[in-house]
């Protein structure tokens, strides 16, 4: 049996072992910026999962930028030295080939907010909130602060921030640093005409709505060395009539290539609330379009859950790799099913005090007691 999902592929220079990337996904429970041992379980458990890369959830490059206050960061030493424990722990244990990554943004307007399970609003006046800032003074939506619209001398030092972040990503040992430009947070609201509206050359025209977020990636590379891959999560779509929408997507991720971007995550989503489709390949046929329009070797993701599935969107062709973040959640180790689904349960490299679960030690003691599940 051959399955393309667990095939290898270089990105950028970097050999992952199979497709199965662990979606980024905040877990709110950081302490002003740094990992906490919710992180070191969290993480411990997905490195042994055999994701071919495991992308940590976004870290803020300013404390304003982070989303809420559970948020982790990478704006200074402290924060750094958090994430090495977490990092150095989960490299410990992890399977062979597995390779690392975390997102950098800023929220921007979308920051100084509840975590999900307090109700995901802006912070009240009692929950201590701060100042957001934004390429223009337009909240998130009704109801939320207006942000302060960014005047072009705080550019250098937001840009800054997120060349540090990646600096600090670079010494704690990542392999790939993604930029995160979606889900309406502070490079997309530059991005999208719903939430820019300057009049200054970083808004209006495409170009120039990209000039920001563009220069942004541009300084980030700048910094990595060659063995450390640039990513970005980038928006195929607002759902929102006079917003971003795929053509544009394209041309972004075009410019992108240019930079020297290792792969692009198509996204979509999150400029302000739209009516969503949830058919399951929504998203996949976006990243789809900027993979034939681009050849830049790009990841899609959103509601794959089933291995069939994502052996498909390889296989197909429709996206090289595939990131996962629910379905991770719900199954630490979705590969281990996925590979034993496919019909390569050889693909896993199964930690020596776990191998006795390897399906054929297990499946014939699943068949005699079928209720042991
Ligand atoms: C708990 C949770 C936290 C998330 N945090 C981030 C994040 O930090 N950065 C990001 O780009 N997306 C984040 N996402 C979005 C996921 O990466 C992914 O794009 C989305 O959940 C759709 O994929 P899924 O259907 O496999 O869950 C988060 C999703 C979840 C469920």
């Amino acid at each position: 049996m051959s399955s393309a999902l667990f095939s290898e592929i270089n990105i950028g220079g970097l050999q992952l072992p199979n497709r199965i990337v662990v979606s980024p996904m905040c877990q709110y429970s950081a302490n002003d910026g740094c990992a906490t041992d919710w992180h070191l379980m969290h993480l411990m458990q997905l490195a042994i999962s055999g994701a071919g890369l495991i992308v940590m959830e976004v870290a803020a490059t300013e404390r304003v930028g982070r989303v809420t206050h559970g948020c982790i960061g990478l704006y200074n030493d402290a924060n750094e030295v958090a994430l090495a424990r977490v990092l150095a722990a989960a490299k410990h244990v992890q399977a062979k080939g597995t390779r690392w990554g975390i997102q950098i943004g800023h929220a921007g307007r979308k920051a100084s907010a509840q975590r999900p399970w307090e109700g995901r609003e802006a912070l009240t006046p009692e929950e201590d909130p701060w100042i957001t800032e934004a390429p223009s003074a337009l909240p998130f939506r009704e109801g939320w602060p207006v942000p302060r619209e960014l005047a072009e001398s705080d550019f250098a030092r937001i840009r800054q921030g997120f060349v540090q972040a990646a600096e600090r990503a670079v010494r704690l040992g990542f392999d790939v640093v993604e930029v995160h430009a979606a889900h309406g947070y502070l490079l997309h609201q530059f991005l999208s005409p719903i939430s820019n509206q300057r009049k200054d050359q970083y808004g209006g025209s495409l170009e120039n709505r990209m000039r920001f977020p563009l220069e942004v990636a541009q300084a980030v590379k700048e910094v990595l060395p060659d063995n450390v891959v640039l990513g970005i999560r980038i928006t195929g779509s607002d759902w929102l009539d006079n917003g971003i929408v795929i053509e544009e997507t394209v041309e972004l991720a075009n410019k992108l290539k240019n930079i020297g971007v290792g792969y692009v995550c198509v996204s979509s989503g999150g400029i302000a609330p739209a009516r969503i489709p949830h058919n399951l390949d929504y998203q996949i046929v976006l990243a789809e379009k900027v993979k034939a329009a681009t050849g830049v070797p790009t990841r899609a993701v959103g509601l794959i859950a089933d291995a069939k599935q994502a052996e498909q969107i390889i296989s197909s062709g429709q996206a090289d790799l595939v990131a996962i973040a629910r379905a991770f959640l719900d199954d630490p180790r979705w590969p281990w099913h996925a590979a034993a689904e496919l019909g390569v349960p050889e693909k896993i490299d199964y930690p020596g005090p776990y191998e006795r679960c390897k399906p054929a030690l297990w499946s014939r003691y699943q068949a005699a007691h079928p209720s042991s599940r």
